[in-house]
């Protein structure tokens, strides 16, 4: 009795399966509502993506090319743009010259990342070494004195990581994140604050400058306040730096004015 209903069971769920097939089971979940477009025919342009990046800020695609060992600059594919225009912004061939980003030459370079400012910096494997490519050209970040595959860290210069490196921009920090994966390791090189800083309007760049000064200045004066104190309270006792020797005729006169420290202070916090 118990086997024939198990039977039944089983054949009703063989026939609700062949009737309608899940489209959802316990571990997969089809998602609809994405498209899917290509935007980027390498055959026709004539180059071979190897990976792509969408700049912060930039209406272009940064296309990197690992066989043709270049970087291309495509404008990002808006609804009814047809043929897509692509600029080859450095490299050319294998090689390994610095300077002029057009003139430059690269040897095969697997993985790219991008700062908010738009600099690039490259994983170059052929050559073994990082290279940035900014406004003013490209340059060698990393492991140019050895040129070859290692695991050193240190100065940049001297670093060698393995041929099969993945970078990544890490924005709050103002670093370049390394997966080297060779030799299992996440490595990490500290960048400049000229490569990070976002190029903002003039205008915008200006007020921010003036609101920096302006908490400085608060800052500033808040500190010189808590210096002073001891200078200008010497009986308020228990503090070290009350206990030193000091030379109140040194100080500017304030003609009793006892809480010239807390109106310096409280003023301070006005102007803040
Ligand atoms: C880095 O390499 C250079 C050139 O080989 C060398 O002169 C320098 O001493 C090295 N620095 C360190 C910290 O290893």
């Amino acid at each position: 009795m118990a086997l024939r209903f198990q039977s039944s069971a089983v054949a009703l769920f063989v026939f609700l399966l062949s009737v309608a097939p899940p489209r959802v089971s316990a571990d997969v979940v089809l998602e609809d509502g994405y498209t899917f477009t290509t935007v980027i025919d390498g055959h026709k342009l004539g180059v071979n993506p190897y990976a792509v990046l969408a700049p912060p800020g930039s209406s272009d695609l940064l296309v990197l090319d690992s066989s043709g060992s270049a970087f291309y600059a495509v404008p990002f594919p808006t609804p009814g743009s047809q043929e897509s225009v692509i600029k080859r912004l450095s490299g050319n061939g294998d090689g390994y010259s610095d300077g002029e980003s057009g003139s430059a030459r690269f040897k095969k370079p697997r993985s790219f990342a991008v700062s908010p400012k738009g600099n690039v910096f490259v994983a170059d494997k052929g050559n073994n070494v990082i290279r940035k490519i900014s406004a003013s050209g490209v340059s060698t970040i990393a492991g140019g004195y050895s040129v070859k595959p290692g695991r050193e860290d240190g100065p940049a210069q001297n670093a060698t990581f393995s041929p099969d490196i993945e970078l990544a921009f890490a924005a709050d920090q103002c670093a370049l994140l390394v997966s080297d994966r060779g030799n299992q390791l996440v490595r990490l090189i500290n960048l400049k604050p000229e490569d990070c800083a976002r190029s903002y309007p003039s205008k915008f760049g200006a007020a921010s400058i003036w609101i920096l000064g302006l908490g400085l200045s608060c800052v500033f004066g808040i500190v010189v306040g808590f210096v002073m104190r001891p200078y200008i309270f010497p009986n308020t006792g228990g503090l070290e730096a009350a206990r030193l020797p000091r030379d109140m005729e040194a100080l500017p006169n304030h003609s009793g004015e006892a809480s010239s420290t807390d109106t310096l202070l409280r003023r301070q916090r006005l102007n803040c």
